[in-house]
């Protein structure tokens, strides 16, 4: 079976162009909650973990020292290297690295970002542990992500829907499991929010060009068969003709390396 990581280099290597372009990712309430819970104060060494083609990473270049910017995917790496270039920012620099297992010293960054990724992650809990050590005391580690809602029925509705369209997905988690999984790794949670992403159109969203039409079938019927209730409030579905809008639940937590630095 192919790993998870060779499952999101797949992925990822073909849409490294759209990522660089889609306002989705360039802007919105995730990126704004990010920037607020990081409040940078101009001096932070930091890590942005699963960069894409770079926003996070350039929303906070000109608020921190220096940014260094991960990702596992080299096309995603090398786009957002050209962007950095382009919109000459010099305070961005960029590594090939796994969030699982990251290439730096102990103790090394203020602030560790990460915004839309770890659903995608092989290891979530070796993701935190490598955040935990490369903080040092007391610095920062700000994530969003999407979530499923605190429903075993939607936690199993969501991630398989996930799946079906996009083969890289491992898991959105629902926020108690994340604010479990935070503090049992060592830091103590200083906020939370709960946002969603702009509502998408799902023609849009299910990828028609690379998804089979059953494939897009058996999602469309995933949704027929929400509940209304559930349709309604966690997944804002309105109908639009052939097709429908809806958005994905948001979880962003801003947490704080609780145990001192080793
Ligand atoms: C939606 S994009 C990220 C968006 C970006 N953080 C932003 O703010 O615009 C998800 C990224 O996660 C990366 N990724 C997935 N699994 C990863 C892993 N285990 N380690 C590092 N990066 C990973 C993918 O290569 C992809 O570029």
């Amino acid at each position: 079976m192919k790993s998870v990581h060779t499952s999101v280099r797949e992925q990822f290597s073909q849409h490294a162009e759209y990522y660089a372009q889609s306002s989705a990712h360039a802007q919105g309430d995730t990126l704004d909650v990010i920037l607020e819970f990081a409040d940078p104060k101009g001096m932070e060494q930091t890590l942005d973990i699963a960069t894409g083609t770079g926003f996070t990473a350039f929303a906070l270049a000109p608020k921190v020292s220096h940014v260094v910017a991960t990702d596992l995917t080299p096309q995603m790496v090398s786009k957002a290297s050209e962007l950095a270039r382009e919109q000459t920012i010099d305070n961005v620099t960029f590594t090939v690295a796994a969030a699982e297992s990251l290439p730096f010293a102990s103790a090394s960054f203020d602030l560790v970002t990460c915004r839309l990724a770890p659903h995608h992650f092989q290891d979530v809990p070796k993701f935190l542990s490598e955040v935990h050590r490369i903080l040092r005391t007391d610095g920062l580690f700000c994530l969003v992500d999407s979530v499923s809602p605190e429903s075993e029925k939607l936690i199993a509705w969501q991630n398989r829907v996930e799946k079906l369209r996009d083969n890289s997905h491992v898991y959105g988690y629902p926020p108690s499991q994340w604010n479990k999984m935070i503090t049992g790794s060592g830091f103590e949670i200083e906020g939370t929010a709960h946002t969603r992403n702009a509502q998408m159109s799902f023609l849009w969203w299910v990828r028609p060009q690379q998804n089979p039409p059953e494939v897009v079938q058996e999602i469309r019927d995933a949704f027929a068969q929400l509940h209304p209730d559930d349709a309604k409030k966690y997944y804002t579905v309105e109908p639009a003709g052939d097709d429908f809008y809806f958005s994905w639940p948001m979880y962003a937590v801003k947490a704080k390396r609780s145990t001192p630095a080793s």
